[in-house]
């Protein structure tokens, strides 16, 4: 019997040692350790032995069966080892290969407007100023020269907070705190980026969207600086080629206040659809700071003037990219923002 151990364990060593391949390894699993394998044969066979020759004989078949099933694991890893090894060697990178490509977004066309408008304006010397979006009824409207009951308030149909607070209707509340910061420190030189409120919903007016104010204070700025500088604008934002008008208009804290109007990219000022006719397209309101806007913000308006200007953001992004509907730059559908 104990001969018998010996042979089988030899023989198994050398097996396993020859074994070359996952599926040898599982046949040999099954001729020692199998229901007839030869471990299990000689179990059997322990009956026959005398009953003090049995512990003995029990150990020795344990330790068989042990050793088997830890070489059994051994091979198995030295055989896994071995084929990775061998792929590893086979496999080169090349890495002159071009990359898979990452899924890239793209930035929406408001902020390429926005950045764009921004980059023109810190070249020509402004700096940002920054106000809240919940405003106060005192800076939103009568600190731009619109009192309590005055009937030009109606212009900007409002969404109010509270009795004292509301979602500003334009960036021009901006332009009192931006002077009550500066003043007595003249010149002032901002503009204000930022998004607005009102009442309003259709293919060109949304209930929220974004402006662009403009405001310089100085002594001896006159109207043909505001000309000058949106005819600026203009050419680097829509071409070269572009002409501006002023035409008279009415806003409560600019005296004289102008509606600004570019030559119609499309028709090149023929008139068209998109111009209806006319060769003109509106783009913003502007006018020379109102005296009284001056003066309630610390400036004597005898010895400073000023010009100021509020641009519609969403009206410049469907001019410049032929949009045709205000609504679906804010759907955020993928299939239109992907195009910028
Ligand atoms: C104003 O808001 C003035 N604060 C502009 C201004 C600033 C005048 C400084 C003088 C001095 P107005 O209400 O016209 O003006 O709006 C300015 C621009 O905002 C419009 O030309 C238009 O492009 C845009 N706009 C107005 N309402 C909407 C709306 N509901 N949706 C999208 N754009 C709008
Ligand atoms: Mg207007």
């Amino acid at each position: 019997m104990l001969e018998k151990i010996k042979e089988i364990r030899a023989a198994m060593e050398r097996e396993l040692q020859e074994a070359a391949s996952s599926e040898q390894l599982r046949e040999l699993k099954v001729k020692y350790l199998g229901k007839k394998g030869s471990i299990s044969e000689i179990s059997k066979s322990m009956g026959k032995l005398q009953p003090e020759e049995r512990p003995k004989a029990g150990q020795l078949v344990n330790d068989l069966r042990q050793a088997l099933e830890q070489n059994l694991a051994r091979r198995q890893q030295e055989l896994a080892d071995r084929a990775l090894q061998a792929q590893l060697a086979k496999e080169t990178v090349d890495v002159t290969l071009p990359g898979r490509p990452v899924k890239q977004g793209s930035r929406h066309p408001l902020t390429l407007v926005m950045d764009e408008l921004k980059e023109i304006f810190l070249g020509m010397g402004y700096t940002i100023a920054e106000g809240p979006q919940v405003e106060l009824d005192y800076y939103n409207f009568e600190r731009m020269n619109l009192p309590a009951d005055h009937p030009a308030r109606d212009m900007q149909d409002s969404f109010y907070i509270d009795a004292k607070r509301l979602l500003r209707t334009h960036t021009s509340p901006v332009q009192a705190r931006a002077m009550d910061k500066l003043c007595p420190q003249a010149p002032v030189k901002v503009i204000s980026p930022g998004a607005v409120y009102r009442r309003d919903d259709d293919a060109t007016h949304s209930p929220m969207f974004h402006q662009v104010e403009g405001l310089v204070v100085d002594e001896g700025i006159s109207l043909a600086d505001l000309k000058g500088t949106l005819l600026n604008f203009v050419r680097q934002m829509f071409g070269e080629e572009r002409e501006i008008r002023l035409r008279p208009s009415f806003f409560p804290f600019t005296e004289p206040s102008v509606e600004v109007d570019i030559s119609c990219m499309l028709c090149g000022g023929a008139g068209c659809r998109t111009c209806k006719d006319t060769g003109w397209i509106e783009i913003l309101g502007a006018g020379m700071v109102h005296p009284n806007v001056l003066r309630m913000s610390g400036y004597d308006p005898e010895r400073y003037t000023g010009f100021a200007f509020g641009v519609g953001v969403e009206r410049i992004a469907m001019l410049k990219y032929g949009i045709d509907d205000m609504r679906v730059i804010f759907e955020n559908d993928v299939r239109f923002l992907q195009q910028f």
